[in-house]
């Protein structure tokens, strides 16, 4: 848990051991929830876990107001849905998936806030990963879904990926927020929880302020990387905000 002004941030890992079937491993989630009104919001969720993102949110007292998602992920289900139906909590995309994801209560496009108590969340589009890939800043801190990685960053081969629209999101957008800025990934694959945008204007692997446009965008576009192996049933689940069945 990291506490600052005016909320707290519970990091929540993804506990998965069964990867041969299933990738999900990995994925981070988060609860924000507003220090004096205890209104929440989750970012993020795994279906697979959403009875023990419940439990903590009941165990702190919070009440879920929003359901926040980065993107359409490729890799997971997204528990939105079954917390809405469990919390009434309204399911928020990027503005970016606006036309592609059925299901969101509401699309928060750039420079747009949602409130809760005195905390303001803040959309920032960062396209590259996918076409409709959103940030999300509070002060102090930002989510960056798999835009920015601690040392390193998303793919950019599926889903209207885009190496050169990665490099410009991240260096013009995210690099343009205060040096101590608390990063907050989508994914990290060696245990680590959060970063900063000093940290990786310094330190990341492929986008270090040394590392050119063209460099980026060469070695992102000769990766090989394997599907996703939950691919073709997380995306079309995921473009119903991660509603099963009919
Ligand atoms: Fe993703």
């Amino acid at each position: 848990m990291e506490v600052k002004d005016t909320y707290v941030v519970t990091i929540l890992l993804d506990v998965n051991n069964d990867q041969d079937v299933d990738d999900r491993a990995e994925s981070r989630s988060y609860i924000v929830a507003d220090r004096n009104s205890g209104q929440a919001i989750i970012i993020d969720t795994v279906i697979e876990n959403v009875d023990r993102d419940l439990r903590i949110t009941k165990e702190l007292g919070l009440t879920l107001l929003f359901a926040v998602e980065t993107h359409i992920h490729a890799d997971h289900i997204t528990g939105a849905s079954l917390i809405q139906e469990r919390t009434g909590a309204q399911i928020v995309y990027g503005g970016g998936a606006k036309g592609t994801v059925t299901g969101a209560d509401q699309f928060l496009f750039e420079d747009e806030a949602l409130r809760f108590g005195h905390t303001v969340l803040t959309a920032l589009a960062t396209p590259g990963h996918t076409d409709g890939c959103t940030s999300y800043m509070l002060p102090g801190a930002v989510f960056t879904g798999d835009a920015l990685f601690i040392r390193s960053n998303g793919r950019t081969d599926l889903q209207g990926g885009s190496a050169e629209k990665l490099f410009d999101s991240v260096r013009k957008k995210l690099f343009a927020l205060p040096d101590d800025t608390v990063v907050y990934p989508g994914h990290d694959y060696q245990g680590r929880v959060s970063s900063t945008i000093r940290e990786e204007k310094q330190f990341n692997e492929r986008l270090n302020l040394s590392i050119s446009k063209d460099t980026f965008v060469g070695v992102m576009n000769q990766r090989k990387t394997p599907r996703p192996a939950k691919m073709d049933i997380a995306i079309p689940a995921n473009m119903r905000a991660g509603k099963i069945g009919p």
